[in-house]
């Protein structure tokens, strides 16, 4: 892959939430894990743990405690029936191990939504989301902490990267309903080169 590519990969590496009821292949699912346990974190803790929630039964469970897109009205911002995630991958903090980071869930899920853009599957990283329900749901031992679910699926959307107006950091969508993304420009993210 050229420069240019990769930098086209992450560009179109967003945040996706319509997706074709198409399953993840289970070899995909193999590199979001590797991806995640390969990741970089903190003295080499490694001390993220992953369920992956792939049973039609209860992936379905799972819609309904993921709150999705809060700028945008429900009836725009959530997936309808047949267009919602296929995959789930719950991370969860394994407190028996020392050295917890948000910064390791960060690069870990940064890395997992990669590996799956690279064999074309979007992905959605979800915060909000009902814990004590879900780790009830998924039997969670009592030593793992739920952090975040991440929604995967092949796009039903397109999401783009679009100039921001006015500070104004919701996104929102264009008239085809795919999701544009408004990023500050580089002049107001470089604070200077010294
Ligand atoms: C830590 C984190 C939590 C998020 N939680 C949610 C969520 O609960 N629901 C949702 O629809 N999107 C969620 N998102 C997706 C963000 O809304 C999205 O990353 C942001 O709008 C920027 O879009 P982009 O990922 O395409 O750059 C979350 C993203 C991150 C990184």
């Amino acid at each position: 892959m050229t420069p240019e590519e990769f930098m086209r990969f992450l560009a179109g590496r967003r945040s996706y939430r319509r997706f074709a009821q198409t399953p993840v292949p289970q070899p995909v699912i193999d590199d979001l894990l590797e991806a995640a346990r390969t990741a970089s974190c903190g003295a080499n803790r490694q001390t993220l743990k992953y369920l992956v929630v792939q049973s039609p039964d209860m992936v379905e469970k799972t819609h309904a405690h993921v709150h999705w897109a809060a700028y945008l009205p429900p009836e725009q911002g959530a997936p309808k029936p047949g267009e919602r995630p296929v995959l789930y991958l719950a991370a969860c903090q394994d407190t028996a191990l020392p050295g917890g980071s948000d910064l390791d869930l960060g690069l870990a899920l940064g890395s997992m939504t990669a590996a799956a853009w690279a064999h074309g599957v979007g992905s959605c990283i979800l915060g909000a989301i009902d814990r004590p329900v879900l780790a009830a749901l998924y039997h969670l031992p009592a030593q793992m902490t739920l952090c975040n679910l991440v929604a995967f699926g092949y796009p039903a959307c397109q999401s783009r990267v679009v100039p921001m107006q006015g500070g104004d950091v919701k996104y929102y969508l264009d008239e085809q309903g795919n999701t544009c993304v408004p990023k500050r420009p580089l002049a107001e993210i470089l604070i200077g080169r010294v």
